[in-house]
């Protein structure tokens, strides 16, 4: 039978150094602001005393996904009772919002706009905990990569159930004042009965034991990988050579490897490595130098700027200059059932979010307004202080004047490409019906976004 130590093996986090008696809530309990712990050492020591739970009874993994199933679409865990992770991150799009909004509405009243856009929580099981220095552990590939890993845009949290707890917590999303008050919620809701079952007669009675077991369950759920990383693509299909490329999608794809052309690859990583199919992301922390958003309400603020890895969401790197702006590399597997892109949601098709990569430093002004100068303001959303740490390499590697690295014709087949990345793919050729689930999402979430603004 399967226990609690074979959910550690499950999520990959099971390498403890001296466990030391650090309760996951004290590095969690601060939404928003939450730092993930100082160093991988007491990160591990984190996860070690987290994992080491006396519940009453040792669920077996199977368990443990039923409930986190179950508590993962509760609203009843939510101060507002009409809120789960669900609503923001949909499992029919993708685990990504069923909007197109830049950001999610969520708080005790379900008005509270939140700072970023929601990503998908696809093909998140082999991510890395953050680590400044990153290196493949294959002798052909150590050379410093950099900042790497971590949950969120920002790699903040090490863990799925450290993450777990932040929407539970946050004061925009799920709006519980403390974990006190999830369990609260928990003892009260449907979910209880199988919470019982599941972990023990008298664990509701426990508050840090119980909050912990929404959290573990949570985490186990999101490593389900009929739910999470089903490799049922098409793409999928044609590595494992049950399937071709059209012609579009072969020129997409040809673009997407080549170096002088979308040079995509080289981040999203797309071919099968040491055996593992491609996750379409090497989990680097990059600064693109995205548009500022102004659909984003806390832009109101012009002192206000979200930097990413320097903050202000994670505070452990705010006197890091050269981390200012970056962001983690997110998967594009799916990437078709989203309404939003980047980390601020700034552009909402994903043909603009191709023609970002060939346009940015050939026609900037497509992209960024004009600043007091009557000139265009190249990467407003950081201070010229940030400025030379976002990517110039290829296709970021043009001027004005310049021809774009892809045409226009170039960045539809990109774009088909993309299309051949999403689940659910049955040996038919699904381009119809994945158009119709893109544009599911209706054009009047376009309102929405504006009353979010106004
Ligand atoms: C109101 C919308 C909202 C709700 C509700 C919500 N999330 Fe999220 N989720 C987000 C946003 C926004 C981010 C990105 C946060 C960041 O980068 O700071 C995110 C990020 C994540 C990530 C990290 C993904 C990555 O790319 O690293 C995980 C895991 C996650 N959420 C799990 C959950 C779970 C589990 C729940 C329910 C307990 C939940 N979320 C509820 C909005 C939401
Ligand atoms: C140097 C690394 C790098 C390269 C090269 C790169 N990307 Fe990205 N990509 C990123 C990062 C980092 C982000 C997130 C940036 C942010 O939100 O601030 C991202 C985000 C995206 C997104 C938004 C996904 C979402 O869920 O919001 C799309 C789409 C995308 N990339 C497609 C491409 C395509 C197509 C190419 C080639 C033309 C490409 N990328 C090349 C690093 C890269």
């Amino acid at each position: 039978m399967l226990t609690l130590s074979s959910a550690l093996l499950l999520c990959g986090c099971g390498r403890s150094d001296a466990p030391r008696s650090v309760r996951i809530t004290a590095t969690v309990a601060a939404p928003v602001t939450a730092s993930p712990p100082a160093s991988a050492a007491s990160s591990n020591a984190t996860a070690a005393s987290f994992y080491a739970q006396p519940f009453e009874r040792k669920p077996d993994a199977a368990a443990l996904t039923e409930m986190g199933r179950a508590l993962f679409s509760d609203v009843a865990l939510s101060a507002s009772g009409g809120m789960s992770c669900a609503s923001c991150h949909d499992p029919a799009h993708g685990f990504s919002p069923p909007n197109r909004l830049a950001v999610q509405l969520g708080g005790a009243d379900m008005k509270q706009p939140g700072v970023r856009a929601v990503p998908s929580l696809k093909y998140q099981q082999d991510t890395p905990p953050f680590s400044e220095h990153f290196s493949d552990t294959d002798g052909d590939d150590s050379a410093d990569q950099g900042p790497t890993g971590g949950r969120g845009w920002d790699g903040r949290a090490s863990s799925a159930h450290e993450q777990a707890a932040i929407p539970l917590l946050s004061p925009f999303e799920m709006a519980n004042t403390d974990s006190a008050a999830v369990v609260a919620r928990l003892r009260r809701s449907a979910s209880a009965a199988r919470f019982r079952q599941t972990f023990g007669e008298h664990v509701l009675d426990n508050e840090s034991l119980a909050w912990n077991g929404v959290l573990l369950a949570l985490e186990v759920f999101q490593q389900s990988p009929a739910d999470f990383y089903p490799y049922t693509s098409k793409y999928d299909a044609v590595l494992r050579r049950q399937a071709t490329l059209n012609d579009a999608e072969r020129r997409g794809f040809q673009l997407f490897e080549d170096p002088a052309k979308g040079n995509c690859a080289q981040c999203h990583i797309s071919i099968i490595k040491r055996g593992a199919f491609p996750q379409f992301t090497d989990r680097g922390l990059i600064a693109l130098g995205l548009p500022r958003n102004p659909q984003i309400p806390a832009n109101r603020d012009p002192a206000y700027r979200d930097m990413g890895l320097c903050g202000p969401l994670r505070s452990d790197f705010a006197a890091q200059a050269d981390y200012c702006g970056l962001f983690k590399t997110p998967t594009l597997r799916n990437v078709a059932l989203r309404g939003s892109f980047f980390h601020n949601g700034v552009i909402h098709t994903l043909e603009d979010a191709v023609a970002f990569y060939a346009e940015r430093d050939v026609h900037p002004e497509k992209f960024y307004p004009k600043g007091r100068d009557g000139r265009t303001a190249k990467f407003d959303d950081l201070p010229a202080s940030a400025q030379a740490n976002v990517n110039t390499e290829a296709p970021f590697d043009r001027h004005p004047g310049d021809k774009p690295a892809l045409t226009k014709r170039e960045i539809a087949d990109i774009v088909s490409f993309l299309r051949t990345l999403t689940d659910g793919y049955d040996g038919h050729d699904l381009q119809r019906e994945r158009a119709s689930a893109t544009s599911s999402i209706k054009p009047q979430s376009n309102v929405l976004a504006k009353k979010a603004t106004g």
